[in-house]
């Protein structure tokens, strides 16, 4: 597949939502479970993937039969974690790709999962005890408005568990980014990709104001490192990252992951929020 040379990653446009939408279907269409197919190969030295942080976490925090929703489930593998440790939990999951959601209700039967981009109307008037997002946020389409909406939709003392890359820490992963975003900018000069780019994202600081604006408490914010030292996972892992998968440029961007494949580290940050009970 080669994008046209006026589509928005080239021209530095902002795409509107359904752009965007139209942009992650076809990505995840070429790779089906694009994120959890590479990133649950990667493991903390003490041997969980980040889906296993999540779901301990998760399975820690929550009582007994509480309602656990996923935003951005992908092919629900935190769901499926989640109910293996828990499976008193009533779980929920939302992802806007079709092919992803096949999957992922086809490996987690007991989950109840729409496709639909998120709102605070897809469940309804349902409330949740806690929202899940394995590397969803900060990468959505307005990341703000998202913690907003996860506010709404948690009961007050819920927690939003969010795993997400960690923005400023370098690795082999972040370096080879890097280059590859300089190298496509010397043939297109506005290369990128204009939505995810809230500079608040990238601090400790930035996430909290972010979050605390949404009456979002951040509670503990763990830094991680998920590894492997298998030979060609560097470019396996930046192939199914956005946009680069479906660039025409693409052989380029993994010879230069290839150069330095001596192993993947994905460096991670997982943030715990609760929502504040309103002031009486
Ligand atoms: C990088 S993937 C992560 C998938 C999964 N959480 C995992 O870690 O395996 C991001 C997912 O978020 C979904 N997504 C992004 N924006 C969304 C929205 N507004 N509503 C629902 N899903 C969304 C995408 O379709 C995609 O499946």
């Amino acid at each position: 597949m080669t994008l046209p040379s006026d589509h928005f990653l080239f021209t530095g446009r902002r795409p509107d939502e359904a752009e965007w939408f139209e942009f992650l279907e076809s990505f995840h269409e070429r790779y089906p479970g694009a994120t959890s197919s590479v990133v649950a190969r990667l493991r903390t030295a003490e041997g969980e993937n980040s889906y296993d942080v999540a779901a301990a976490t998760l399975a820690a925090l929550l009582p007994q039969g509480a309602r656990v929703l996923e935003v951005g489930c992908g092919d629900a593998l935190l769901l499926r974690e989640v109910a293996h440790r828990r499976p008193d939990l009533s779980l929920y999951g939302i992802d806007v790709v079709a092919c992803d959601v096949a999957r992922a209700r086809d490996r987690v039967p007991s989950a109840y999962i729409r496709c639909a981009s998120f709102t605070p109307e897809s469940f309804g008037q349902m409330r949740f005890d806690a929202i899940a997002s394995h590397l969803v946020f900060p990468g959505v389409f307005d990341p703000q408005r998202m913690l907003e909406m996860v506010s709404q939709l948690l009961v007050p003392g819920g927690a939003f568990v969010a795993v997400m890359p960690h923005m400023r820490k370098s690795s082999s992963f972040t370096e080879t980014m890097a280059e590859a975003l300089a190298s496509l900018r010397v043939r297109h000069p506005a290369f990128g990709l204009m939505v995810t780019t809230d500079p608040r994202a990238a601090s400790d600081e930035g996430l909290r104001e972010m979050y605390a604006s949404e009456g979002l408490h951040l509670e503990t914010v763990r830094d991680f490192d998920v590894r492997t030292d298998q030979r060609g996972m560097l470019s396996e892992v930046i192939r199914r990252s956005y946009p680069f998968g479906l660039l025409e440029e693409l052989p380029g961007v993994l010879a230069l992951a290839n150069r330095r494949d001596d192993g993947t580290l994905l460096p991670l940050k997982q943030i715990v929020a609760r929502k504040q009970a309103p002031r009486s």
